[in-house]
């Protein structure tokens, strides 16, 4: 039996998600098995916008999602086929991410909640990464998902933590990233050997031709604090091998050094994930985010906790970078409440809150009496 429960009915949201680079709108609907049915899902991504930069450019992404939020939400809808009176609230990403960024996707989803009449429910980015586990397109069967408590690795551009997952809506930090985030250490390793951003798939694809054994990167012990992690000493150690060259390394020398850089930045991952299921007791882990991406690092967790007993639930390669299916999946969760309650005025005054831990309470609820 599913620990998540069934639905009594089903709900249908829209979702919509600008934290970051990527324009998305998806509609979501309460599936099987606590699954999140994905009727369409939108995302329109400013890659090619940021990538002379070397890494995203705030302005440049707030310019990009006022320009595409509009056909990516109607095409959203169009591709779902379902009609404003089939769909019951409007969900959206209300933090942590870029302030201006943030501000399109919550300008649009309190402005189509107010036209049409819908409930807003406002979610947490990092709460929606760990909801996709639970997405599944129409084709697909539901996907079995993690039993509570269990541990999540959040690992993208823009963070590297931990936490224990006691309930849906429940996760408190265990571990995090004292400098860099892993998915920060791959594009600026790509960035100084010229592969390009974003640096993730263009290091993955390098380092299967490439020597993992070339160079041994030491794994970072942080005093005091053996589960967080650390990814700049190893960056700093790659830029320390190109600088000894004196010049860019010749091709088989950059593959060598980067798949020996992706191994270093796995085993470290799969270390602390292995060290925090057995400080947390925990048998079961979750992976998400774009470096969930990653083929040898999937590879690895699958392996080290199959042998320990455990098992790694990981969303499918097109939900692990930023979605909005994903922040529809989190939102399915609070439906039944917010739906029941309508549509509210306050939701109307809601602001991007660009700083806001996952585990923290909501800074509107915390600041009620
Ligand atoms: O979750 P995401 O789309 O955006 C946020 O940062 O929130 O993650 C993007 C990050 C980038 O740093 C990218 O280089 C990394 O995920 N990434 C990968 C792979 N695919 C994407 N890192 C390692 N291996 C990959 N295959
Ligand atoms: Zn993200």
């Amino acid at each position: 039996m599913s620990t998540h429960g069934a639905p009594l009915r089903e709900y249908t949201l829209l979702a919509i998600e600008s934290s970051c680079d990527e324009t998305a709108a998806a509609v979501v609907r309460s599936g099987a098995e606590g699954g999140a049915l994905v009727l369409s899902d939108v995302v329109r991504s400013q890659v090619a916008f940021h990538a002379k930069w070397g890494g995203v450019v705030p302005e440049i992404a707030s310019r990009n999602h006022l320009v595409d939020i509009t056909p990516v939400v109607e095409e959203a809808v169009a591709r779902a086929g379902v009609s404003w009176a089939g769909i019951d609230a409007v969900a959206v990403t209300q933090g942590p991410g870029l302030v201006g960024a943030l501000l399109v996707g919550l300008q649009v989803a309190k402005s189509l909640a107010y036209a049409h009449r819908k409930p807003l429910i406002p979610v947490h980015h990092l709460l929606g990464h760990l909801s996709a586990v639970a997405l599944y397109a129409p084709d697909e069967p539901p996907p079995a998902l993690p039993p509570f408590p269990h541990l999540a690795l959040i690992v993208s551009g823009g963070h590297t933590a931990l936490y224990r997952v006691e309930g849906p809506e429940e996760a408190r930090p265990v571990a995090n990233t004292c400098d860099d985030a892993a998915g920060e250490a791959f594009d600026k390793v790509a960035r100084m050997l010229g592969l390009g951003y974003p640096g993730g798939p263009a290091v993955e694809r390098e380092a299967r031709l490439g020597d993992p054994r070339a160079h041994s990167f030491t794994l970072p012990r942080l005093k005091g604090r053996p589960l967080d992690l650390s990814f700049s000493g190893l960056k700093t150690a790659v830029l320390t091998v190109i600088k000894a060259r004196g010049a860019l390394p010749a091709e088989q020398e950059m593959r060598d050094l980067v798949a020996s850089f992706q191994r270093a930045a796995v085993a470290q991952l799969v270390d602390r994930c292995l060290a925090a299921l057995d400080a947390e007791g925990l048998r079961d882990l979750t992976v998400a985010g774009g470096v969930a991406c990653n083929t040898p690092l999937r590879e690895a967790l699958a392996a080290r906790l199959a042998a320990g007993g455990g098992r790694l639930y990981v969303p499918p390669r097109r939900w692990c970078t930023d979605n909005a299916a994903m922040i529809g999946a989190a939102a399915l969760r609070a439906a039944p409440a917010l739906v029941a309650r309508g549509p509210s005025r306050a939701d109307l005054s809601l602001n991007a809150l660009s700083s806001w831990p996952l585990g923290a309470p909501h800074p509107a609820r915390a600041a009620q009496p």
